[in-house]
């Protein structure tokens, strides 16, 4: 397993260009089995979640070939195979075939994704939307049988906002007989782009960007092209690098509208922002203050970056405070960033960080994609040698980390085992 090995102390300067965003390109790619059609979609990242997918949308016989940037995609003779557990069990999102499949064909069988690196992550909220437009939903065997030709619109209401449930939802309810609505949808920018991709595949879809959706369902949809959005996480992820180093870094095509969470959380911190059109400049010279910050849906500021953060933090001069309401229990990253000479302590769903001044290079484990981040951000700060080993849920979401970081300055290694 390929580890990265980081010197820690450089500052990095330079520019950054963001990749297309993979939680948004993944159910984007799900969209293209309700119309068989084929497809050219923009900017899309080299990551494995997006050949895993790619590789699950084959065996739906979608074809997908790459070509530079842009996916081109073929699911003209798309077919309802089973979701299989070897592909569904390494990426959660696959999930996101069931309510494609089951609008086109009817009957779809996906499997259970089972456990993750961190807490439970159920998927009954996917379910019950099934079942509210009509499906009946049986377990067989680990594999989700879900039957229902056809759909019917129906009134779905999520206890919580999930971005998963919602895009699942949206897309079974578009190929639906008659109106649905769905209240308490995510308001994620991902879901966001995946309805303006449906509403250009000709569905109907009113309140796109707001908790409520109304959707009248259509008989059919036709393919359409899309350009993946720029990822917020990446773009986070890279805005903690600049700040951490005390760096001075230029982030181009971005999307600063959807940072800004993080972007407010980075300048209560002292960190210098300048926004500019697609670009963000961020520079940090002085020290850190400590914050007080909560997970929450977007808005909100993003569970996908409190690792991250929670590793700037542990370089301001205080003690901070960090609240994960999404994921209660997602602080696997947490012993790791001890290892690095970080002083944090978990009380349920509460992490209290005290700044430490400086971290120093250990061999540390990534268990999950944000927690690797959070070690490599670590790594480039800390004094001496780091490596970060297990760095496949790396390349599952940042696309060249490596690259991209040392083309800014940082002294960063695959080291191939
Ligand atoms: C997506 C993102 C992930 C991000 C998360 C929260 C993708 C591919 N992944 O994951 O990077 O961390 O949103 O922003 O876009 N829940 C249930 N039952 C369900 C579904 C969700 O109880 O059926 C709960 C979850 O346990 C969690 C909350 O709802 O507490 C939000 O999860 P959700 O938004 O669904 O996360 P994902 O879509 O899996």
């Amino acid at each position: 397993m390929d580890a990265f090995r980081i010197e820690g102390g450089a500052k990095l300067t330079g520019e950054v260009r963001i990749s297309g965003s993979k939680n948004a390109v993944l159910p984007i790619l799900c969209a293209t089995i309700l119309a068989p059609g084929t497809y050219r979609l923009e900017n899309v990242p080299v990551l494995s979640d997006v050949a895993t997918l790619t590789t699950l949308l084959r065996t739906l016989g979608v074809r997908v070939v790459r070509e530079g940037s842009a996916l081109l995609v073929d699911s003209r003779e798309s077919v309802p195979n089973e979701a299989p557990y070897e592909l569904v069990r390494t990426m959660r999102a696959s999930v996101y075939v069931l309510g494609p499949i089951l609008a086109r064909f009817g009957h779809a069988r996906v499997s259970l994704p089972g456990g993750c690196a961190w807490g439970p992550r159920p998927i009954d909220f996917h379910l019950k939307a099934m079942e509210a437009l009509g499906a009946v939903i049986r377990l067989d065997h680990g594999v989700i049988d879900a039957i229902g030709a056809p759909l019917r619109g129906a009134e779905i209401r999520f206890p919580f906002s999930s971005v998963g449930a919602t895009g699942n939802a949206v897309m079974a309810a578009v190929l639906a007989e008659g109106t649905t609505t769905i209240f308490n949808v995510a308001r994620e920018p991902e879901i966001t782009s995946l309805c303006e991709f449906l509403c250009a595949m000709g569905a109907r879809i009113e309140g796109v960007g707001t908790e409520k959706l109304v959707i009248e369902g259509a008989r059919e949809l036709h393919p359409a092209d899309a350009r993946v959005i720029p990822d917020r996480i990446e773009t986070g992820t890279y805005l903690v690098a600049g700040a951490l180093t005390g760096g001075d870094l230029l982030l181009r095509d971005t999307e600063p509208a959807h940072n800004e969470a993080v972007l407010a959380a980075l300048r209560e911190a002292g960190v210098e922002i300048d926004v500019n059109k697609t670009d963000i400049r961020v520079r940090s010279r002085g020290p850190l203050r400590p914050l007080e910050v909560e997970t929450a849906p977007y808005p909100g500021f993003p569970t996908d970056m409190q690792a991250q953060l929670m590793a700037l933090l542990l370089l301001a001069e205080g003690t901070s405070e960090i609240i994960e309401t999404i994921f209660p229990d997602r602080f696997k990253h947490v012993p790791e960033l001890c290892r690095l000479g970080g002083s944090i302590r978990v009380e349920g769903n509460r992490a209290i960080v005290r700044g430490v001044g400086a971290l120093t290079g250990a061999h540390v484990m990534a268990s999950d994609l944000r927690a690797s981040a959070a070690l490599i951000l670590a790594g480039l700060v800390a004094r001496g040698t780091t490596e970060v080993s297990r760095i496949y849920h790396i390349d599952r979401g940042y696309e060249r980390i490596d690259e991209k970081l040392s083309g800014a300055g940082a002294r960063i290694w695959r080291v191939r085992r």
